[in-house]
């Protein structure tokens, strides 16, 4: 008789069903609990598929119930039996829940040591996060997370095949680089072939992109990899997947349309949802004016309003001096959330520094005659008092909360708390919503302490009619880019790229950069684009945020099967790692004393 591994699997542990009743099977899996319940021996076998009850009784089978009572959680075993249809007593909860198999035999591939989280208790997830990283591999096991990088998976493949279809290319891009600064901090690797040199892992495979354009490739895409050495959180990993695409003769609009397509079929076929087109539009003026953000969630109100203009002069210094007053009214039905305690609290909340760093929180609720009860009352007057209310919207009982400050602060610090209400007051309603949204006509540059930056990257086109302004006013110009918002979280950006030189020319003497500089950074480049490059744009997408989303993941932990933890670290493999005195010898690389170490 051939084993049960060489006889092959019939079923996975997903797909029986009454149908199958009084069929002859065989399924490979894990143990996912085994229980005796007078006599009989109850095993619920789980694979990537799903969970199959499987039953064990001296009657039913004396030599396989008696191997059943070895098994434990997570042994990796093949089990053979017959179908048996559980008529009234189907179990509703789980999609294999009409049958059970009666086992036949058991053969028991590997045991397991007792495992250091529970594989089973899958929704009531106890184990740190410490643990599950470390033991990653049995982390990935349990349900939810399988669930997840299958999603993902269908994600990567669906985007492959829509993008294909429609006439890209799939190309690739090398992930060691020349370094070249500007934008995220890149990870160096030292060469050892070029002692004293080293390689940057790509940040993004922007210049090689539009390289293929100038090469003639038309439409690219890849679905990569991108390293960045940043600060992380919740939706940043140092190395993430991005979908990455660049378009010959592009317009916006047409970087759009090919984007939406690619988006509304991942939506259709991976969740059954048909997204309404065109995507929603707005500018990066119009979204930090309503929402003080440049990637809104707009799946709820509570927009920004400005009394800048009301307030200038008044009898309170704070707000008359201050070049933006801005604020949010909250509708009566949450009065009763806003007492003084909360009220210290969320002042407490826009001082910090992650939250804008306001230097104080105004407040003020509406009494039944329309008067305030608010620090503020006294020394706005209450004409002022009712002007303000009257163009926030206020009605008796609404709560009204200001800021008063700089454009960033103002703005960064009202968003903040915009998200924080969203949350506390329960602003969402029950049922998913997707409200994706293009921001567009960001600025082309940042003023930093260190001169002006680019608020994309420094290939970013500004609009035609704003080249002359790169000379006399560089803060106004504005950029041919844009970004995909959804649900408030960026999934995307990208914009169209500056195939002249002389425009390149005059955007990096803004950056700072003299003509040597450039030369030596972005020489190959620039004398690529001698050879007729066409005019070209493209657009990024980060394919982790989109699957955290898509699964409803607080994390890019949750869709990144070995990721790092917040430090940078993967638990599992106890990396990064020291290097040894040889190793770096080659390389040329000596030790400098880390700080605080004699
Ligand atoms: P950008 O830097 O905006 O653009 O990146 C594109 C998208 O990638 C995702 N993303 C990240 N996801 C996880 N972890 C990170 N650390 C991380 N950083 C970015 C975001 C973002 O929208 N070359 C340009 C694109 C272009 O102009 O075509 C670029 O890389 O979802
Ligand atoms: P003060 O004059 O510091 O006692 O502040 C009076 C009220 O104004 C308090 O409720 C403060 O929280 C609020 N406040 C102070 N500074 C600001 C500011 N920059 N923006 C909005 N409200 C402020």
């Amino acid at each position: 008789m051939p084993s049960l591994l060489e006889q092959g699997r019939t079923h996975d542990c997903g797909s029986l069903r009454a149908s199958d009743d009084g069929r002859e099977v065989v399924l490979f899996g894990w143990v996912h609990r085994q229980r005796n319940r007078g006599g009989r021996i109850f095993v619920d076998l789980r694979d990537r598929a799903g969970i199959t009850q499987v039953v064990f009784g001296p009657d039913l089978h004396a030599e396989a119930h008696e191997a059943a009572g070895g098994l434990r959680a997570e042994y990796c075993v093949a089990i053979a039996g017959k179908v048996k249809s559980r008529g009234e007593n189907a179990n509703e909860n789980i999609p294999t829940g009409a049958i059970e198999v009666e086992g036949t035999a058991v053969e028991l591939f590997s045991a397991s040591d007792p495992p250091p989280l529970t594989i089973a208790d899958d929704e009531r997830l106890d184990a740190l996060e410490t643990t599950r990283l470390r033991y990653r591999y049995l982390d990935l096991r349990r349900p939810s997370l399988q669930r997840n990088f299958i999603l993902r998976s269908k994600l990567a493949t669906l985007t492959r095949a829509t993008l294909a279809e429609a006439g890209f290319l799939e190309l690739e891009t090398p992930y060691m680089v020349k370094y070249t600064p500007g934008g995220a901090r890149n990870f160096l690797v030292p060469s050892r072939l070029s002692p004293g040199k080293f390689y940057a892992l790509a940040e993004s495979p922007q210049i090689f992109k539009q390289l293929f354009m100038v090469s003639g490739f038309d439409k690219y895409f890849q679905i990569t990899r991108c390293f960045r050495d940043e600060d992380l959180r919740n939706d940043r990993q140092p190395e993430f997947t991005q979908i990455d695409v660049e378009m010959s003769f592009a317009t916006p609009e047409r970087v759009f349309a090919a984007m939406e397509e690619l988006v509304t079929r991942q939506w259709r076929e991976l969740l059954g949802v048909e997204l309404p087109r065109p995507f929603k539009r707005m500018t990066w003026a119009e979204a930090m004016a309503r929402y003080g953000n440049d990637k809104p969630d707009i799946r709820f109100g509570l927009e920004l309003m400005d009394i800048t203009e009301a307030v200038k002069g008044c009898g309170f210094s704070v707000f008359a001096e201050a070049p933006y007053v801005k604020g949010i009214c909250v509708p009566p039905e949450h009065l009763k959330s806003f007492s003084r305690g909360r009220l210290d609290k969320l002042t407490d909340f826009v001082k910090k520094r992650e939250h804008g760093g306001a230097k104080g929180l105004g407040w003020a609720k509406i009494k039944e005659d329309g008067s305030w009860q608010s620090p503020l009352a006294k020394a706005l007057g209450p004409e002022l008092c009712t002007t303000i209310a009257e163009q926030m919207g206020a009605v008796p009982g609404s709560t009204l909360l200001f800021v008063a400050d700089d454009f960033h602060t103002t703005h960064m610090a009202l968003s903040s708390l915009r998200l924080e209400l969203r949350d506390s007051l329960s602003l969402l309603g029950e049922e998913t919503q997707w409200r994706f949204l293009w921001v567009t006509d960001f600025p082309l540059f940042e003023k930093t302490e260190r001169g002006w930056v680019s608020s994309h990257h420094p290939f970013t086109m500004p609009r035609t009619e704003h080249i002359p302004l790169l000379d006399e006013d560089p803060g106004k110009v504005l950029a041919q880019a844009y970004d995909l918002v959804l649900n408030g979280n960026e999934i995307g950006g990208g914009s169209i790229r500056i195939h002249r030189s002389d425009v390149q020319a005059k955007v990096f003497k803004v950056l700072g950069l003299s003509p040597e500089e450039t030369q030596q950074k972005f020489g190959f480049l620039l004398e690529a684009f001698r050879y007729g490059p066409p005019p070209h744009g493209g657009v990024a997408f980060g394919l982790d945020r989109i699957a955290m989303l898509m699964c409803g993941a607080d994390s890019l932990r949750d869709v990144i099967a070995f990721p790092k933890t917040s430090r940078g670290q993967d638990l599992m493999t106890s990396c990064p790692g020291p290097a040894d005195d040889e190793q770096l010898g080659e390389l040329y690389i000596t030790h400098r004393p880390l700080p605080g170490a004699d």
